[in-house]
């Protein structure tokens, strides 16, 4: 594509380079080059242009824009297609619509804004615009819909490894679903699925992460990357970062079953040693998170001494 590689030759060279080189290097006229300078003017790109020396990458939007989330992103399949919107109700509605219609795994649904973006239990999440990372991933795995909870700590290690990688942070990870840092929530996986009784047709995995969000926009006992790391962070690198790590995480799960994630899930694990209480559908419980068991359940041992595995509810976390 044009704009990609104007504004990827643009960045390369940070000082002018002139309209000749421009549209020799991309083999293209400088009416076109000029109206593609344009069109990325237009996408909140500031690009100087001054008589006698050329062009100038200035500054570029603070967007998550297709195409550079796209470039070097290296995956084989995860963000191959990439829908993208401003704003959407829920980025999970829009990834269940074109999983229905057939689109391939590893397509990406991406939004700026979210005006019904739901958590799990029915929560809301708040996703103000340009501020945080909201997207859904469509999955085809060859898996048993029981072994899909795997899909969601997979996504959580895989968050929690491309934090620590561009932002050198340590997130955790709460049962099990939530990522912390410091005590406070900085983000969630919602998975969602399309299954008969053994046959996944396909997964949606959502993942919201409040990144440049201000402190308006957020609810007390949640926080932000840029609360924690206290400078405006790079969304698209952080967002290529965490498909990179998905993809590596999934295509080794998908081979070797989910052995490693376990454990790296393990190292990342907040809950995991402490006491805790369990809301879930059958009952209150209450007792010591033990371990993780393979299938993604969590081993709570009750004060009576029995162990009891959860698959899903609402932990909180006693002391
Ligand atoms: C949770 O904490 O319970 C999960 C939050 C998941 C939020 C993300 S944002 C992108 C995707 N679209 C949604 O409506 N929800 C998920």
């Amino acid at each position: 594509m044009m704009r990609e590689k104007i504004v990827e030759f643009l960045k390369k060279n940070p000082n002018y380079v002139s309209g000749e080189e421009l549209s020799h290097h991309l083999r293209i006229s400088r009416q076109g080059l000029w109206k593609h300078i344009q069109e990325l003017r237009l996408a909140g790109y500031e690009i100087m242009a001054v008589p006698h020396l050329g062009y100038r990458l200035v500054s570029c939007p603070d967007r998550l824009l297709p195409f550079e989330v796209a470039t070097h992103l290296n995956t084989k399949f995860i963000g191959k297609k990439i829908y993208y919107f401003q704003t959407l109700s829920s980025t999970m509605d829009e990834a269940v619509k074109l999983g229905l219609a057939g689109s391939p795994e590893g397509t990406l649904v991406l939004a700026e804004a979210q005006t019904r973006g739901r958590g799990r239990l029915g929560r809301h999440w708040i996703s103000p615009k340009h501020k945080g990372i909201y997207f859904s991933l469509i999955l085809r795995p060859k898996i048993l819909p029981n072994v899909t909870p795997m899909l969601t700590l997979l996504c959580a290690v895989s968050i929690c490894e491309a934090i620590k990688e561009n932002l050198g942070l340590e997130a955790q990870i709460k049962w099990p679903n939530d990522i912390f840092m410091h005590h406070k929530k900085l983000g969630g996986i919602l998975t969602e699925l399309n299954a008969e009784m053994d046959v996944v047709r396909f997964a949606i995995v959502g993942i919201g992460l409040n990144v440049n969000t201000e402190k308006k926009n957020l609810i007390s006992g949640a926080t932000s990357l840029k609360e924690q790391k206290k400078e405006q962070i790079n969304r698209l690198a952080l967002l290529q970062e965490i498909l990179r790590r998905i993809e590596k995480n999934y295509l080794y799960f998908g081979v070797h079953g989910g052995i490693d994630i376990i454990s790296k899930w393990r190292e990342y694990s907040l809950t995991l040693g402490r006491r805790i209480k369990v809301v879930c559908q059958k009952a209150h419980l209450e007792g010591e998170a033990v371990d993780i068991d393979s299938d993604g359940g969590l081993l709570v041992r009750k004060d009576s001494g029995l162990l009891e595995k959860i698959m899903a509810g609402d932990v909180v976390h006693c002391r």
